[in-house]
């Protein structure tokens, strides 16, 4: 395969955001090839399709949150076969993120380690992007998630505000949104994981989204938590609890791990940050059995971590998960990666006998 064979040993051999970067300008700078590219890796069966609230998506297989953090080549992105894919995260105000160097690639174990803490240019310049964007006919046709996160210098007291402003700056731009309470990078965001603070943030997000769409004449837009994997199913079960009450979408499931580094063979393994990719793939799944059997099936899932093919991610789809997303994967994979994985999910179906991919979901924890 050209990409394992040739382009990745190049684009690992260089730094890993800057090569992060250069592909993604190289994206933005050839959207001429959009079409082409599209056709060649658009896989369209109506077996795939799925429903989750409002969003209907052409094929369970999203990007998930940090890929294009300032809104750099979404359209492009989105022609490699995506379903969905989310843009950000996105804070209220710009920041730099945390020193470089500050994401390494661990190639022994399929894995990634970032710190970079939210770095992106701020709610306002990329929203003004994205009305260009919208203007030119840059903005991708799937459906496009906005994830949010808290700004670095904001005090968890004041977290709610900053999540509201984000929101509503961007409330125009996101088919949905994904509020990020579980980066590893940014210091006690995970303490809006905890009930009562949880429940403030997103009732305050959810009448916010009812306010801003009344006074649009729309529907309230979907919106998600991201959770991390780094909590005990207790917790788990009183952030369900929360997203009831509110009447949240669902839930995003899950982020990288902080904390877990057990059995890894790169030498980059110690590095602190969010791990993600193949050392992941289990605990993710586990995630998203527990959510699935303690709602019995009611609570949207979206399961993202370690998904490297389209067993991988029947995997999370019989777990539980209505749709998945891919990071990690596709860097080591490359961009033919979502094409393989929805032609693998077909197969999977095909092999179970099942009619639709829907039919898959739960399918390994229901009774
Ligand atoms: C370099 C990098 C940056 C990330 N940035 C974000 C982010 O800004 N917001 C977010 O919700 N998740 C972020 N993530 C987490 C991913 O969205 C995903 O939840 C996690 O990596 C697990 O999936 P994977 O194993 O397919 O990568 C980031 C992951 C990586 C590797």
């Amino acid at each position: 395969m050209l990409y394992k064979s040739l382009i990745r040993p190049y684009l690992f051999g260089k730094d890993p955001e800057l090569s992060h970067e250069a592909v993604l300008h190289l994206l933005a700078a050839n959207e001429w090839l959009y079409g082409t590219l599209e056709d060649f890796f658009k896989v369209e069966d109506p077996r795939l399709t799925v429903k989750i609230g409002p969003l209907r998506f052409a094929n369970p297989v999203g990007l998930a949150g940090g890929f294009d953090k300032n809104v750099t080549a979404p359209k492009m992105i989105s022609a490699f076969g995506f379903g969905f894919m989310e843009v950000g995260a996105i804070t209220a105000q710009a920041q730099p993120g945390n020193p470089k160097p500050r994401l390494y690639r661990l190639p022994e174990d399929d894995a990634l380690i970032n710190r970079l803490g939210f770095n992106n240019e701020g709610a306002e310049a990329l929203a003004i992007k994205l009305d260009r964007l919208r203007a030119r006919g840059g903005r991708p046709k799937i459906p496009l998630g906005m994830n949010i996160g808290r700004t670095k210098i904001v005090a968890t007291k004041d977290a709610v505000a900053d999540f509201l402003s984000c929101f509503e700056k961007l409330f125009p731009h996101g088919d949905f949104f994904t509020l990020n309470v579980s980066s590893p990078n940014t210091p006690n965001l995970r303490d809006l994981q905890e009930k009562s603070l949880l429940r403030e943030l997103l009732s305050a997000v959810q009448q916010k989204n009812l306010q801003l769409a009344a006074r649009a004449h729309i529907d309230a837009k979907a919106v998600f938590v991201k959770i991390a994997p780094d909590m005990e199913f207790g917790q788990v079960d009183e952030i369900i609890e929360v997203v009831d009450e509110v009447k949240l979408t669902g839930i995003v499931a899950t982020n990288a791990t902080a904390f877990h580094r057990d059995g890894l063979k790169s030498a980059n393994g110690p590095e602190p940050g969010g791990l993600s990719g193949r050392p992941i793939t289990a605990l993710v799944t586990k995630f998203i059995s527990h959510i699935y059997r303690n709602t019995r099936g009611r609570l949207p899932i979206i399961g993202v971590g370690g998904i490297f093919d389209g067993y991988d991610a029947y995997e999370k789809i019989k777990a539980g998960a209505d749709a998945v997303q891919i990071y990690t994967g596709w860097i080591f994979e490359g961009p033919g990666a979502v094409k393989r994985i929805n032609k693998g999910l077909l197969r999977l179906l095909e092999r179970d006998g099942l009619k639709h991919i829907s039919e898959a979901v739960g399918r390994d924890v229901r009774d």
